[in-house]
């Protein structure tokens, strides 16, 4: 399935709440939108749905008059189907929330357009093989559930139906990162991941009142202190309808049993169509504690059943609590902090009192019992391809800002690479479509002058672990490559960078100056006065620029990079790899020596090739006309 490209049509069926937002989300990111909806009316309740969004945005500085006036060029409103499906790559239904609404249009949109077509629905409830079942072409189908409001919410779920192809979830993906959205794949089950732990959060922040364990000022402090949320349970249920809480727990309970059941409060409210009344004192410490602690029971109960269930990662739960929900850390990093032993008691309290409908996750019994502290998070991952592995930064919540859980993580797995005789190539990228926007500022920020310190040679240690891996390195980036990003980039053995990429060492704007090296690799590559420049007013340069001054190696369209860095990659594999891995080492250790020690150093390492088998095995092949079998060797 082709991959959308900035500028090709996607089409948007109804211009409700969802439906603008998400053409709003499109436009804003370059795509040419189509909006479809019944009547003019509706359309235009879209149209100054969008324009007011765009005035909150100009008003906050964010966008000109002129910038709103492009957004709004690229958006068309039609009440024609056919119109609004012309020539589209990608359709995206957010009409009423209900199957047959949804249904029948499905039914004569996929017939109008080309099999190549992204169909995708943008529920957040409804089963996806059921609004689709029957339908030519499955394995363009997929769900795409945006959050309200869809133009500033960053989290999309990425629900893959029975037949969705990975080519097709693959183009989902990027086209959310082209949205500048935070994608999570998820399975077509109820709830997907965020409804089925945060409606039941929902719901048991209500029992908690409706068996007199605490008052709702109470529960609300404590939800807000633990979570960090401005808006607790019960203020947010008042903003977003005490209604859809409770249809989402009923639809949660038809499909996993009574723990889902809606509390009978909640039932009450929404019967009676009233809000919550919020106002009062919370209750002691530990009142809020037990309200905590039961709270977090639930949603770290659920998380790690979404994980056995295959519904989401842990990895991805995390992801979608903090960016959709803007909780401080997500169910997992609870677990974490409170230790498994402690979160598995939690967590057994409710299944004591729900059983089968609550069933505690075996992999949590499992890690808790051994006493493991923690459930291990990936943050960078490893894809291997052939000769080649691929380093992936992989926190696109934070623009793969560098922790030193990252860090660890990266400086462990380059070595395990380093060490494997089948990686011929390294090459470091983002799993998103930006590299690294720098150190973790939040971290760095409580750290002391011993923490700083540590957290400083940990970066070096990472940066190292790349030098004196032995294989060719590659940075493949994209996006942002900044400070602690930058740095290590250059600590590769060189930079492929797409098009517009800023790089910069920012550092000096938070107080503190490059610590991983950076200053002094590009020292090295562009000189004093440049490395001057850039370090001393923190000011980017872009990717073209970069590359003019020789800190890039080379720039290509952002649509092409990763593919030509892999053909990249795969020339270098299949070079004699002694001869790639000493003409590396002769390069790095003659850059910092004399003219004539570099020579003799180049010199003696050239006559040691002689007595490789490659060197052998190059020569007679080349003098056969044919590709050359080497070894390594
Ligand atoms: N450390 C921690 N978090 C970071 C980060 C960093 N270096 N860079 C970005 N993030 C986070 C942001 O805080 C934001 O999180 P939030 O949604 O919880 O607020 C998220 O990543 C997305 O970034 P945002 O700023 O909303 O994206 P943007 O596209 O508007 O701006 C940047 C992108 C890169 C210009 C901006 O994020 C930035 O200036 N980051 C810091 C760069 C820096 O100084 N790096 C050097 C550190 S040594």
């Amino acid at each position: 399935m082709k991959r959308l490209r900035r500028g090709e049509p996607v089409t948007v069926l109804g211009a409700g709440n969802m439906g603008s937002g998400i053409a709003q989300a499109c436009a804003q990111a370059g795509f040419p939108v189509r909006v479809r909806d019944l009547s003019p009316q509706d359309l235009d309740r879209g149209r100054a749905a969008i324009s007011s969004t765009l005035d909150g945005a100009i008003q906050r500085g964010k966008l000109t008059p002129e910038g709103k006036g492009e957004v709004l060029s690229r958006v068309q409103f039609t009440t024609s189907l056919d119109e609004a499906l012309a020539g589209t790559r990608l359709v995206i239904e957010a009409v009423f929330e209900e199957e047959k609404v949804k249904r029948p249009l499905f039914e004569s949109v996929v017939p109008k357009v080309p099999r190549d077509t992204l169909v995708v629905s943008n529920t957040s409830s409804l089963s996806i093989a059921s609004l689709f079942d029957g339908l030519e072409g499955s394995e363009r189908f997929a769900g795409l559930h945006f959050f309200y409001p869809a133009a500033v919410n960053r989290l999309v779920e990425i629900v893959s139906g029975p037949g969705t192809s990975p080519g097709a979830l693959d183009a989902l993906t990027d086209f959310c990162y082209a949205l500048r959205k935070v994608p999570v794949r998820v399975k077509d089950s109820a709830g997907f991941c965020v409804n089925r732990f945060f409606v039941p959060y929902l719901n048991e922040s209500v029992r908690l009142l409706e068996e007199g364990i605490a008052d709702i000022p109470t529960i609300e402090a404590a939800a807000n202190e633990t979570f960090g949320t401005r808006l607790g349970p019960f203020e947010l249920m008042n903003v977003t309808g005490v209604t859809i809480a409770f249809h989402s727990e009923s639809s949660l309970a038809r499909s996993f049993g009574p723990f889902y059941e809606p509390a009978n409060l909640l039932r009450e409210r929404h019967e009676r169509k009233e809000r919550w009344e919020i106002s009062g004192t919370p209750g002691s410490m530990a009142d809020r504690e037990v309200v905590s602690q039961r709270l977090l029971g639930a949603v770290m109960g659920i998380a790690a059943r979404l994980a056995e269930e295959g519904v989401a990662s842990p990895e991805e739960t995390d992801r979608a609590a903090v960016v959709g929900l803007r909780w401080v850390r997500g169910p997992f990093a609870w677990m974490n902090r409170l230790g498994l032993p402690a979160a598995l008691a939690r967590v057994e309290a409710i299944h004591a009192r729900w059983g089968a409908s609550f069933p505690v996750s075996s992999e949590l019994q499992q890690r808790a019992g051994k006493g493991e502290p923690r459930w291990p998070l990936r943050f960078v991952r490893v894809e291997r391809e052939g000769p080649l592995a691929w380093v992936l930064l992989d926190r696109p919540e934070v623009l793969n800002a560098l922790n030193s859980e990252v860090l660890r993580q990266l400086d462990a797995q380059v070595r395990e690479l380093s060490a494997d005789p089948q990686v011929l190539v390294l090459l470091l990228a983002g799993s998103s479509r930006v590299f690294a926007a720098g150190a973790d500022i939040a971290e760095m920020a409580g750290k002391s002058a011993f923490e700083g310190r540590e957290f400083t040679f940990l970066g070096q240690r990472v940066t190292e672990a790349f030098e004196g891996s032995g294989k060719p390195s590659i940075a493949v980036v994209e996006g942002y490559a900044l400070g602690g990003g930058f740095e290590l980039a250059l600590a590769c053995d060189f930079i492929l960078a797409a098009e517009k990429t800023q790089l910069a060492l920012p550092e000096v704007t938070l107080g503190i100056h490059p610590g991983f090296g950076g200053s002094q690799r590009l020292l090295r590559l562009i000189g004093r006065a440049r490395t001057k420049l850039l370090v001393e007013s923190g000011l980017p340069i872009s990717a073209e620029e970069a590359e003019r001054w020789g800190a890039v190696a080379r720039v290509y369209p952002r649509d092409e990079l990763k593919e030509q860095a892999r053909s990249l990659a795969l020339t270098i594999a299949s070079r004699a790899p002694l001869a790639v891995r000493m003409a590396r080492s002769v390069i790095d250790q003659g850059a910092d020596a004399s003219l004539a020690s570099a020579l003799r150093l180049e010199g003696e390492s050239a006559s040691l090739t002689f007595s490789t088998e490659d060197q052998k095995e190059g020569m007679k092949a080349y003098l056969e006309r044919r590709p050359p079998r080497f070894q390594g060797r």
